[in-house]
């Protein structure tokens, strides 16, 4: 994909040089903060075991009937989302459709980043040896409300993934988290064990694993929508873009469900390594237990160093995970960058120096939010708060829906059917049609007015 860089986007043709190449970077897109530091906070606010059962079905039923519909749209138009939607006409629903796609991404890198710096200052402290000063609740809290120093870290991460996007090196980075991923995932099986194994943890592997229907709410379906779409990369014009770049033989059904699986584990993993560690070292206090964003960088510190070499786990364990958002982050770079150069009519360094200064001043509120301006509330969210909520929650549902629509009312089921049976058997398109043309609109629809009804205060959920 390289090769494109100094291309406008909408007249790139190269394709992956093969299959593995399109896993790589739909997985690096996939993998990051979402599966580590998102799912398990997630699944330990909305219920636990319930969470996770609902997440699996919305994974194997909406996740896989949009991944299969992104890239067959990509692959079928050759173009990033804007010009996919467009090229089926110049109706204003399907520019629409288009813009909301492409806009997301714009405004998830921005946040995405602070949350990524927070990993940049964890991966220096533990290189400098301080892995006892981590742990604790102090450390975190003091830190995140410092804004300078919080800021420099986020612009440290910002500028890390610029570098990449301007120096063409992705497909470098790419081949380094092919070696980063299994060590994350060995890593992160020692320390789940480990986990598992404190006196007391057992409550929390039950807790997470078992559902308990007295847990469920309308929450836990809206969370767990959200985190699907968020953790899998859906709904932002990434898979569109990438399906674009893809061959024709290249089995659509089969690479959706190696990155299904590769997802999902990493995420249940990280739900076993931080939410029996919680009960173990908390006795599963609901206070903790609900403490949101903060709850990786507050239970790992307490785990690695309670394990013996804190320092040289926590290193290494942090270090991947900023290789792992890393990698997320060069794909909404590249895809907002994409849709700027396309729709301004400009070069890519142009583009991607213009998302650079919006990442950074979105990604300054969101800092100053946690700091010196938290006096400041979005409807009763904090700034970060307030971005993860409008796009996973509001703008996600909008641009999923939109995707059912297209394939629906323009494309037809025919016209997608044609092109997954290029090169897969499409096994599961009986369940793909009901998705996408009745369930997935319907819920879709749902879901999007109980997050209004909730943000406005009209429903508590
Ligand atoms: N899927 C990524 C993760 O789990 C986050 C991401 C969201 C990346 C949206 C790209 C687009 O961390």
């Amino acid at each position: 994909m390289d090769n494109n860089n100094n291309e406008n986007s909408s007249k790139q043709k190269t394709t992956f040089t093969g299959n593995i190449g399109y896993i790589l970077a739909v997985a690096g897109s996939a993998v990051g903060l979402g599966n580590i530091w998102r799912f398990p906070y997630l699944a330990a606010k909305y219920g636990g075991g319930i969470f996770l059962l609902v997440y699996l079905i919305l994974m194997l039923t909406f996740g896989y009937a949009m991944i299969v519909s992104e890239t067959a749209i990509g692959r079928m138009t050759g173009k990033s989302p804007i010009g996919a939607f467009t090229s089926f006409g110049d109706r204003k629903w399907l520019k629409f459709g288009g813009w909301i796609n492409a806009v997301i991404p714009i405004l998830i890198l921005p946040y995405y980043s602070v949350i990524g710096g927070w990993v940049v200052r964890y991966c220096f402290e533990y290189l400098r040896g301080n892995s006892h000063a981590i742990a604790g609740d102090e450390f975190f809290v003091s830190f995140i409300t410092d804004s300078l120093v919080s800021e420099i870290c986020f612009i440290v991460f910002v500028l890390a993934a610029f570098f990449v996007i301007v120096a063409g090196v992705k497909n470098g980075i790419e081949a380094v988290s092919k070696i980063i991923m299994p060590l994350l995932v060995i890593l992160a099986l020692i320390t789940a064990v480990y986990s598992m194994t404190r006196p007391g943890a057992l409550e929390g592997v039950k807790y997470f694993l078992v559902p308990n229907f007295r847990d469920f709410s309308l929450m836990t379906v809206v969370a767990a929508m959200g985190q699907m779409f968020y953790s899998l990369s859906l709904a932002m014009g990434i898979l569109i873009t990438y399906g674009s770049y893809l061959k024709k033989d290249s089995d659509i059904e089969k690479n959706t469900s190696r990155v299904e699986i590769f997802d999902t584990g990493i995420a249940i993993l990280a739900g076993l390594m931080i939410i029996p560690a919680v009960f173990a070292f908390t006795g599963g206090d609901m206070a903790t237990l609900k403490a949101g964003p903060s709850l990786m960088f507050i239970t790992l510190p307490t785990v690695f160093d309670s394990m013996g070499f804190g320092n040289i786990i926590g290193s290494v364990f942090f270090l991947m995970v900023f290789f792992a958002a890393l990698t997320s982050a060069i794909s909404l770079f590249e895809t907002s960058t994409a849709t700027i150069s396309e729709q301004l009519k400009l070069n890519r360094t142009l583009s991607s120096v213009i998302v650079l200064v919006v990442s950074l001043l979105l990604g300054t509120a969101s800092v100053f939010g946690y700091g010196i301006w938290d006096y400041v509330k979005i409807f009763g969210m904090q700034i970060l708060d307030f971005f993860d909520f409008l796009t996973n929650s509001l703008m996600m549902p909008i641009s999923a829906f939109f995707i059912c629509m297209l394939v629906t009312k323009v494309i037809g089921f025919d016209g997608i059917a044609k092109e997954v049976r290029l090169s897969s058997q499409f096994r599961r398109q009986p369940m793909y049609y009901a998705v996408t043309k009745y369930i997935a609109p319907f819920f879709l629809m749902i879901i999007l007015a109980s997050s209004i009804a909730s943000t406005l205060g009209l429903i508590t959920i």
